[in-house]
């Protein structure tokens, strides 16, 4: 039995006979730190392409550039993919997110779209963040989806969930079906356009605060060949976007 009637477990046996026609094996625990250490382990043992991790709860969910990722237990979806791609590595992280904001749109109905490099947000809010890790030539590609999650558990004001954004599926075993295919879609296709088109920072004014802690403002003109934000003609490879106007 579980206690929250609005938050019942995912049904990895439902998953997996869902999921396999896809190429995904999916495994869900309880409790885990981060799911992405978890399938980074996986992938230094040999695991092949097409793993999914999936935690109920994580007590260490990490962040990009050095954030945390925090969710109460079953109110979201925090998960892990092991990719072995073709695609250029550059463009894998752009393109998981493309999959995303494509699932949310259509599985949940919501205008989903993508802050550079792959910040999915609703009405300007963030729903969804992921944080691509290479692994000894993998890729670990970790996700993390507020679903029910109310206004006063998020963990900053700037968030959002796909209940408080007027989705109209809430059901994470259908949510998570939904954004693995798109995540598989997007890696599968040529998908550059579609995410130049889904793309929200493309033409703003932004400021991007580097990792060494300095910034830059400018114009985001384009997303060149290794997936890097053109700024004022100056490529950016990593940092935070703050969309200006
Ligand atoms: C971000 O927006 O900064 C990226 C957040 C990524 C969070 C997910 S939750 C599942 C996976 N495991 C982690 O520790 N992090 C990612």
């Amino acid at each position: 039995m579980y206690g929250d009637l609005d938050r019942p477990p995912l049904r990895a046996d439902a998953l997996n006979r869902a999921l396999e026609p896809d190429g995904y094996r999916v495994e869900v625990l309880d409790i885990a730190p981060s799911t992405n250490a978890v399938v980074a382990d996986r992938a230094r043992q040999g695991e092949a392409h097409g793993l999914v991790v999936v935690a109920e709860q994580q007590t260490a969910g990490r962040g990009r550039l050095d954030r945390t990722w925090v969710s109460p237990a079953r109110a979201g979806l925090t998960f892990s993919v092991l990719l072995r791609p073709s695609n250029p590595l550059g463009w894998v992280p752009l393109l998981g997110g493309l999959g995303v904001a494509q699932a949310l749109r259509q599985q949940c109905e919501v205008e989903a779209v993508l802050k550079w490099p792959n910040d999915v947000l609703i009405d300007g809010h963030k729903v969804a963040g992921l944080l691509a890790e290479a692994v000894d030539g993998a890729v670990v590609l970790g996700i993390g989806l507020n679903v029910t999650t109310k206004a006063q558990e998020l963990p900053v004001p700037e968030a959002t969930s796909l209940a408080l954004a007027g989705a109209t599926s809430t059901d994470r075993d259908t949510v998570l079906r939904a954004v693995l295919r798109g995540i598989a879609d997007a890696l599968g296709d040529d998908s550059r356009s579609a995410y130049r088109e889904l793309c929200s920072t493309l033409g703003r004014e932004v400021r991007v605060e580097l990792p060494g802690g300095e910034s830059r403002t400018g114009t985001a003109e384009a997303i060149d060949d290794n997936g890097r934000l053109v700024i004022d003609g100056a490529p950016v490879a990593a940092g935070d976007v703050i969309h200006l106007r």
